[in-house]
């Protein structure tokens, strides 16, 4: 796995354009199932995760044309029942449930894999979909659907998982009759993937609440779209400001998307300024801000949990104490342990994370271990004093396009490096 090397306390200063969403992207290429035809979708990002779904795509055979984050795909008339191994190397291709089941009536799939952020179960997903009157088996290694005609229901979501939401809302568009969906998730990706559908003839209503109702249609026409900004890389980058100090003008990136990020960097003495005419965010930071007593991730429009690793990072070099809990993935705490080795005061308890700040953190070698465990000790290097090597760094690779081409844009010291490389981290 390729590693990252970088030396700290550069100021950021300059202006990015931020890649489009790796969680919007997936289910609208997964949502080109539904239909036989041509879709152009523009502003995709470059990731692995975004491949791997294209993969599965070919498997079940798709055309697909994919160059400078302009992508093109030839849905087949009729869905080949292919293996579709890439399953088992993304999270995302659960909603290949929603989809198959949708559009054929049936699937057999392995289990997905994806980030590990303790277990991440998919039964919301099998029991939504046993309301449509689906029979769903599971194995050990793989999981089983069928059909013979989807009928509108309604469904009463235990969790706002967005997963399970958007796989329920694959199925349902072409389901017989209405569908009623209740304590839905209502991230921005939810309603991203909704606009996609309804630009391809479904009658959805209500995405963005805690009530979605679905008429079902007989068919549904392919269309073309634009993915919006990433939020969490968006974020990502606003820390990284806040975090090191400096200067940055994020541009393409509506600046809705990112308000809870907003007023919390506001709190900790950064200036945010948001255009949301032209979608670009100004982050002007000293460097050395005040903590914020409690942080706790929980669904949209809360704090979200994909910046949860990077905030306790930067909650961990500001000026006071601080406890960061994470109510969606209750076990995501990974990244304590590597900013420890930096030099952080961080103890990680039961019900949360407890943080002493004013950290001086110190270049060593860490592991990214996943997508925004990474992108965290990105930040963490980038306000260490000396040279920090960060190991695994497929991981991040799955969800930004290229971070080390982006923050040295902002004026850091940052390289790509091969696995076998040795590097001297003594000056
Ligand atoms: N859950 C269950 N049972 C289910 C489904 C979910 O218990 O059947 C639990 C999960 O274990 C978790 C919570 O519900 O504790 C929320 O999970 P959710 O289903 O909402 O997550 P997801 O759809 O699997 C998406 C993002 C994740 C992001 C989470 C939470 C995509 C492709 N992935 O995952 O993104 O962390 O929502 O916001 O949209 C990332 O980008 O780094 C990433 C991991």
């Amino acid at each position: 796995m390729p590693k990252l090397v970088i030396r700290g306390k550069n100021r950021l200063a300059g202006k990015i354009t931020v890649q489009g969403s790796k969680n919007s992207s997936l289910p609208i290429i997964a949502a080109t199932l539904l239909a036989g035809g041509e879709y152009h979708i523009d502003n995709v990002p470059d990731i692995l995760d975004v491949r791997k779904m294209l993969g599965i795509l070919k498997d079940l055979g798709s055309r697909v044309d994919f160059t400078d984050s302009k992508l093109i795909i030839r849905t087949a008339d009729r869905i080949d029942s292919g293996d579709m191994p890439d399953c088992r190397k993304l999270r995302a291709s659960i909603l290949m449930m929603g989809v198959l089941m949708g559009r054929r009536g049936c699937f057999d799939m392995p289990y997905p894999g994806g980030c590990r952020l303790g277990t991440r179960p998919v039964n919301y997903h099998i029991a939504g979909l046993k309301q449509y009157g689906a029979m769903i088996e599971e194995t050990e290694s793989s999981i089983f659907g069928k059909c013979d005609s989807l009928t509108g229901c309604e469904y009463t979501f235990a969790y706002p998982s967005i997963g399970a939401l958007e796989n329920m809302i694959l199925a349902g568009v072409l389901a017989t009759g209405s569908t009623i969906l209740n304590n839905c998730a209502k991230e921005p990706e939810v309603c991203d993937l909704c606009d996609f559908l309804r630009k391809m003839g479904a009658k959805i209503y209500g995405d963005g609440t805690d009530t979605i109702v679905i008429e079902g249609v007989d068919k549904l026409t392919p269309a073309d779209y634009v993915i919006p900004g990433d939020r969490i890389v968006a974020g990502t980058y606003m820390i990284a400001c806040a975090a090191v100090g400096g200067n940055i003008l994020i541009q393409k990136i509506e600046p809705r998307r990112v308000r809870y990020l907003t007023k919390l960097l506001k709190k900790t003495g950064c200036h945010v300024f948001t255009d949301s005419v032209n979608n670009e965010i100004i982050t002007l930071a000293d460097g050395g801000g005040r903590a914020v007593p409690y942080i706790c991730a929980r669904p949209y429009p809360e704090f979200p949990t994909d910046l949860q690793p990077q905030t306790m990072v930067l909650l961990s070099v500001l000026h006071g104490s601080s406890k960061l809990k994470d109510e969606v993935f209750v076990e995501r705490y990974g990244t304590a342990k590597e900013l420890a080795k930096m030099g952080a005061d961080i103890q990680v308890e039961e019900d949360g994370v407890y943080i002493k700040g004013s950290a001086r953190l110190t270049g060593t070698t860490v592991k990214a271990g996943n997508l925004r465990q990474g992108a965290a000790l990105v930040i963490a290097a980038l306000a260490a004093d000396g040279i920090t090597i960060i190991e695994e760094c497929r991981h991040i690779m799955r969800g930004y396009e290229d971070i080390a081409r982006d923050m040295r844009r902002l004026g850091a010291d940052i390289v790509w490096k091969n696995e076998t490389e040795n590097v001297d981290i003594s000056g």
